[in-house]
């Protein structure tokens, strides 16, 4: 049991969630699918629906009011983002329908523009797809070579080993800020420096951190960096692309169609500004709404804090995972976030996951969308991971689940 007196009181936390009230169909779950997506507290889902009933209509088009404030709710949304990252200004900030698209739209307008044949995209083993799959199909597409940052065997980024990888044909240096399976967090600041240094540009995925820490674009001098907005407490359907804004303006549209053009003859195009030059069509409105209040969320209670207390929570969980026997855990200790891939004795991932499901805990296994991670570590994983309205007795009973897994499978 717990000794420590922990800086959040979860429960309290856990209040503002409907998902942790009780329901007559579903079954209160212990939750720690985090990395996976989060829950949504009443806030944001009281935003979307207070949007779509009373100020839905289009943005930047109509002459109306309606029209008029849709678009100081959209636009006020981006501002929020802007200034959640610490961007220099809201025209940096792109929405997008996630982390994934996010990849996408610059390895397919940046990528395209600027990556030739023979250059070279430096990426890590520890990648999601998210941010592999977009690499390897720009560099199958331009010719160009897709280098690979090997992990270290617990689990982690040698700055000495990117050095050697850098030449003046590196173009870009992609890397994910914390690993959905290790927990690492990697020296993003550091990673950018090194790029930069190389005449490289510097990219993160900043998927699994931003909720759970401060992330400032300014201090790690990235020049590209995403997010999901359901993975940070909102909405499904919208995330952000950050990239400075020299970088924006030099790039080609992504996608084209309504909303991004100056002016369109049948002799020529002028395309819009950033950041509408690349949200072509009517982009994702009610759940920029819902994200804003997300953020608004997050720093209700203050990125320091969250990091403090799931920081204590890792500590916590770090210990109790060593108590259950025949248990690997993937990724560097102490220092990591609150994301713990392991395998137990020889047991599956899904039997272990199907057993915890059935004490109402809820965990992934598989490969977590990271299949060369996968085959270096040996297989697929079970995984829990956290976030802020989880507590030491949602440990406990994690453990408690784990104990009962090995007697399932006769490892008593
Ligand atoms: N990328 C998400 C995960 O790791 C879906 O579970």
């Amino acid at each position: 049991m717990a000794t420590t007196t922990f800086s959040i009181d979860a429960s309290e936390i856990r209040r503002q969630f409907p998902f942790f009230q009780p329901h007559p169909e579903m079954r209160s779950l212990i939750y720690l699918d985090n990395a996976a997506t989060t829950q949504k507290p009443y806030s944001v889902i009281e935003a979307v629906s207070n949007f779509w009933a009373h100020h839905n209509a289009n943005v930047h088009r109509g002459g109306h009011g309606a029209g008029a404030k849709a678009s100081e709710l959209y636009e006020a949304a981006r501002q929020r983002v802007a200034q959640f990252l610490n961007a220099r200004e809201p025209a940096e900030i792109v929405f997008t329908r996630g982390t994934t698209e996010a990849i996408n739209l610059v390895a397919s307008s940046w990528g395209e523009a600027f990556v030739k044949a023979g250059d070279e995209v430096i990426i890590t083993e520890m990648e999601h797809h998210a941010n592999l799959l977009p690499w390897m199909r720009l560099a199958e597409k331009q010719g160009a070579t897709l280098k690979v940052w090997r992990i270290t065997d617990d689990g982690r980024l040698n700055l000495d080993d990117l050095r050697t990888l850098l030449t003046e044909r590196t173009r870009l240096v992609a890397v994910v800020h914390i690993s959905n399976v290790l927990g690492v967090v990697n020296p993003v600041a550091e990673i950018c420096r090194l790029a930069h240094d190389a005449g490289a540009l510097c990219l993160v995925d900043a998927a699994q951190s931003v909720a759970h820490m401060p992330v400032d674009v300014q201090a790690i001098d990235c020049d590209f960096l995403m997010f999901s907005g359901h993975k940070a407490y909102g909405p499904t359907g919208i995330g952000a692309l950050y990239a400075k804004r020299s970088l924006l303006e030099a790039m080609p549209p992504y996608q084209v169609g309504g909303g991004i053009v100056k002016t369109v003859s049948w002799e020529r195009l002028v395309w819009s500004e950033p950041p509408a030059k690349f949200e072509a069509g009517t982009p994702p409105i009610g759940e920029a709404v819902g994200l804003h209040a997300a953020l608004d969320f997050i720093d209700s209670i203050g990125r320091a804090t969250i990091e403090a207390y799931e920081h204590e929570l890792t500590r916590y969980a770090l210990e109790r995972l060593q108590e259950v026997p025949g248990l690997r855990l993937f990724g560097p200790t102490p220092d990591r976030a609150g994301i713990f891939a392991f395998m137990l004795e020889d047991i599956h991932p899904h039997d272990i996951a199907t057993v915890l499901d059935a004490r109402d805990i809820a965990i992934r296994s598989g490969l977590h969308c990271a299949h060369p991670l996968g085959a270096r570590l040996g297989g697929s994983t079970a995984r829990a991971s956290l976030a802020v309205y989880n507590d030491t007795a949602h440990i406990d009973a994690l453990i408690e689940g784990l104990h009962e897994v090995r007697k399932v499978f006769g490892y008593v």
